[in-house]
């Protein structure tokens, strides 16, 4: 699913406030894993409100590559049915993770415990970035590898049978490292502990046990300790999949920043580990009410009722940067909105996302008027106190095949004058096919 397409220019302009009710789509972490563990369980899963972008499509396409059978059925719901965990098959061609990280890192941990050798390839973002990070654990557990210089894709991957359980301390706060060990945990004989120094959105851990594997999480010393034991046996599920709250987060800032603006977001999402940026909005004065707050599917969700606020800068804590590490591009827009400075920190892995989205954010922001500047782990910014952004940018913004910053400078044109140019829409469809008709629906009601 690489984007070998054409460019796709647009230019985001004001149409004034953002009014009505809308429902983002389900959540990227939890439709990946919903569709690799029902391809590993016995029998049926069944799973409502999947997020149908082109990344989680890459992780099907994978899944049934290596046997599962996955399809959608006419009134929209999917049907996985599994071939049983250490029953995956030798898939015949290269994997194509298209743009997708998660779908690359987590697969290379359930496939690194099969007798399977795996070719994984990218897109031009995807392959720039750093596999190092999976490489070296699942080294430890037996599997072997040969990768691109610097560890990166294509990379060919020869999985352990059986598979060797480590202990292993995460150097970086990453789910998806994470979340590879464990799934190569699952059928490894033994138990594969995984110790997170700081916490990360733990989806993995939920829906492994929904899954029947026998993990534990417990708190060792200020640490979260995750022991997983294999060869563990999954049985089909049904799930259903809140909204996730990444893609409502430009929703939420663009309602937050237009004047006038009253929205309803339904069911999205709020798993503490990724709530960060309601927590953050609100401490820079914005509007954000939790209306119905409910479990859907194991998962915390509520509506949100989002209006228009005088936003102050505020020094942001680094403590939640992984519970919203995907948000700060749309931080950045509504901090530049925002009257006074915004000082944010410890945002190293930001420059390893699909593109440098500090650099990137920079940039993009800079050429549509606002006042900031990097630092080598984050970003100051000088907001406008409400202000429109100049915008008018002749040169557009680069995206870099990256879908976040195309959604994040989306928004900031919703609050220019003179709108926000943008070299290519087409990364949006990785994770929000449906962004750009609704956010035009929430201008025009
Ligand atoms: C994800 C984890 C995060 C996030 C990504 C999805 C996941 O990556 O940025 O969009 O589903 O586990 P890191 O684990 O690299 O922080």
């Amino acid at each position: 699913m690489s984007h070998s397409s054409q460019p796709r220019p647009h230019t985001f302009t004001a149409g004034g406030a953002l009014k009505g009710t809308i429902r983002v789509p389900g959540d990227k972490s939890i439709s990946h894993r919903s569709i690799m563990l029902g391809a590993l369980a016995i029998g049926e899963t069944r799973v409502t409100g999947l997020l149908e972008g082109e990344d989680v499509m890459s992780t099907a396409a994978a899944m049934r590559a290596m046997g599962a059978t996955i399809e959608k059925q006419p009134d929209g719901e999917w049907v996985i049915n599994g071939v049983g965990v250490g029953g995956l098959l030798q898939p015949e061609t290269a994997l194509d993770m298209g743009n997708s990280g998660t779908s690359t890192r987590l697969l290379m941990g359930l496939v690194s415990s099969h007798a399977i050798t795996a070719t994984f390839v990218g897109d031009a973002s995807l392959s720039k970035r750093p596999m190092g990070r999976v490489i070296d654990p699942l080294s430890s557990m037996g599997a072997q590898f040969t990768a691109s210089e610097g560890g990166r894709l294509p990379l060919t991957m020869q999985g352990a049978q059986p598979a060797v359980p480590i202990t292993y301390r995460l150097p970086v706060a990453s789910a998806q490292v994470k979340s590879a060990i464990l799934l190569a945990g699952l059928n490894t004989p033994g138990i594969t502990t995984v110790i997170e120094p700081v916490p990360t959105r733990d989806h993995s851990e939920r829906m492994l046990q929904g899954f029947g594997a026998d993990l534990t999480v417990e708190e060792e010393n200020g640490e979260r300790v995750i022991r997983i034991r294999g060869e563990a046996n999954l049985t089909g599920q049904t799930i259903t999949v809140p909204g996730d709250p990444s893609s409502a987060a430009f929703f939420i800032v663009a309602a937050l920043i237009v004047p006038g603006s009253d929205v309803l977001i339904e069911n999205v999402g709020l798993n503490p580990t990724r709530a960060g940026i309601v927590t953050v909005l609100r401490q820079m004065g914005g509007s954000i009410e939790e209306v119905s707050p409910r479990i859907v599917g194991g998962e915390p969700v509520a509506d949100l009722r989002v209006r228009h606020s005088a936003l102050k800068g505020i020094n942001v804590d680094p403590a939640v940067v992984p519970s919203m590490v995907d948000e700060f591009p749309v931080l950045f827009v509504a901090a530049a909105l925002a009257e006074g400075r915004t000082v944010c920190t410890g945002l190293e892995e930001l420059r390893v996302k699909e593109s440098d989205r500090i650099t990137v954010m920079r940039e993009a922001l800079e050429l549509a008027g606002a006042t900031l500047h990097e630092t080598e782990d984050g970003m100051v910014i000088d907001g406008t106190a409400g202000a429109p952004l100049p915008g008018g940018n002749k040169a557009p913004v680069v995206t870099h095949l990256d879908h976040r910053i195309a959604m994040s400078m989306a928004v900031a044109g919703l609050a220019s004058t003179g709108g926000v140019a943008i070299d290519d829409v087409s990364p949006i469809a990785t994770s929000f096919p449906n962004f750009m008709p609704l956010m035009a629906g929430l201008v025009a009601a």
